[in-house]
């Protein structure tokens, strides 16, 4: 593990995770209880950390956000998701306050559906262009559906909806791209960029030995056993049941991806 993480230290993007969830830790993978409760995935149950089943969610915007659960308002709770078409609703946003992955409306058929991704180019609608419910990220500008970009954001409040992509850059007013180095110390968790279809995750750290202290890239053996799940978006964890031994580690190693991603910086 640490000896591939070291030499890709001296590249901008060292630690870049590609975001593909069946590289996301499992809850069996956590070795203690504070690990477990650091992923909102998962859950303690005395002895072993399990995966939450949806009753166990209870804020209605993490059960929507799970593709096989919804929310169901009436008795606010959240529950097992069958099939889009059972949701009730008669329009795209009550489709998606139930479940951002049927998070669309067939006015003809009268239910909720998901919807099937394409390049942002291809949408035609701005309710579809705007879904959201696969990890779809588009934007909706003069009536065209565009590919996300921060400098079409032109508002501070409008940037910081999005501020795991953008920052607000206060000196000129502009929304640019996230990086480490421009996020204040205070934000400093991880930044998420795109590339064609693929998104990225650089976990960053707060360097302390600078003065004043300022957010930079972090490679794995930056983060501590509370930024390690927080700052990679779960996809690594502390590999030891004690705190204060052990290291950051991903949980499913791409290393082709990682070498290959390094290669592609390097080159461009
Ligand atoms: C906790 O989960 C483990 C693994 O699924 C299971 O074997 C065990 O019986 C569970 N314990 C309790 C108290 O539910
Ligand atoms: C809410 O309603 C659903 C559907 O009727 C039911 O299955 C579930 O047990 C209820 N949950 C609570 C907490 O009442
Ligand atoms: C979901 O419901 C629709 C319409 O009722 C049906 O055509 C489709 O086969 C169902 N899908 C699944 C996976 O059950
Ligand atoms: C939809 O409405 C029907 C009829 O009122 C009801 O029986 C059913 O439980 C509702 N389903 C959901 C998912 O809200
Ligand atoms: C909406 O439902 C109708 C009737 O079931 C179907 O023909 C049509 O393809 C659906 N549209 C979409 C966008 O899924
Ligand atoms: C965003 O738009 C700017 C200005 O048009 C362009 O220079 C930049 O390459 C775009 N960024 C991405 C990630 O497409
Ligand atoms: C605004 O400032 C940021 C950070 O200094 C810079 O990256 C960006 O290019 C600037 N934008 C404009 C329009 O001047
Ligand atoms: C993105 O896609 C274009 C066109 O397919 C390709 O030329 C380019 O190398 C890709 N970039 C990355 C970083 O994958
Ligand atoms: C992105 O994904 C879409 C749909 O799967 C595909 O049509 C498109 O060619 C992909 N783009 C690139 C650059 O890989």
């Amino acid at each position: 593990m640490i000896q591939f993480i070291i030499p890709l230290t001296f590249l901008i993007y060292t630690t870049a995770i590609v975001v593909n969830q069946k590289n996301q830790c499992l809850c069996t993978d956590y070795k203690n209880q504070y690990e477990c409760a650091l992923n909102q995935q998962c859950i303690w149950n005395t002895t072993n950390c399990i995966k939450k089943s949806c009753g166990d969610f209870y804020y209605p915007l993490q059960c929507k956000n799970k593709k096989e659960c919804f929310y169901y308002a009436q008795n606010s709770s959240c529950l097992d998701l069958t099939n889009c078409s059972s949701l009730n609703s008669t329009s795209t946003s009550q489709c998606e306050s139930q479940s951002s992955y049927c998070g669309m409306y067939n006015s003809t058929a009268k239910e909720c559906y998901s919807l099937t991704t394409n390049p942002c180019s291809q949408y035609t609608t701005q309710s579809e262009c705007l879904y959201s419910g696969q990890g779809q990220l588009c934007l909706w500008e003069n009536t065209q559906c565009q590919d996300f970009n921060c400098t079409l954001l032109d508002s501070q409040t409008q940037c910081q909806t999005y501020n795991l992509y953008c920052t607000w850059i206060l000196n000129n007013q502009t929304c640019v791209s996230a990086t480490c180095d421009n996020k204040p110390t205070s934000e400093c968790t991880l930044f998420l960029s795109r590339n064609n279809n693929s998104t990225y995750i650089q976990p960053c750290y707060v360097d302390y030995s600078e003065k004043p202290a300022k957010c930079r890239d972090a490679s794995l053996s930056d983060l501590s056993p509370f930024t390690c799940s927080l700052n990679t978006l779960n996809f690594a964890t502390w590999n030891n049941v004690e705190l204060d031994s052990g290291s950051c580690e991903l949980c499913y190693a791409p290393l082709i991806q990682i070498i290959s991603l390094a290669i592609l910086i390097m080159i461009q």
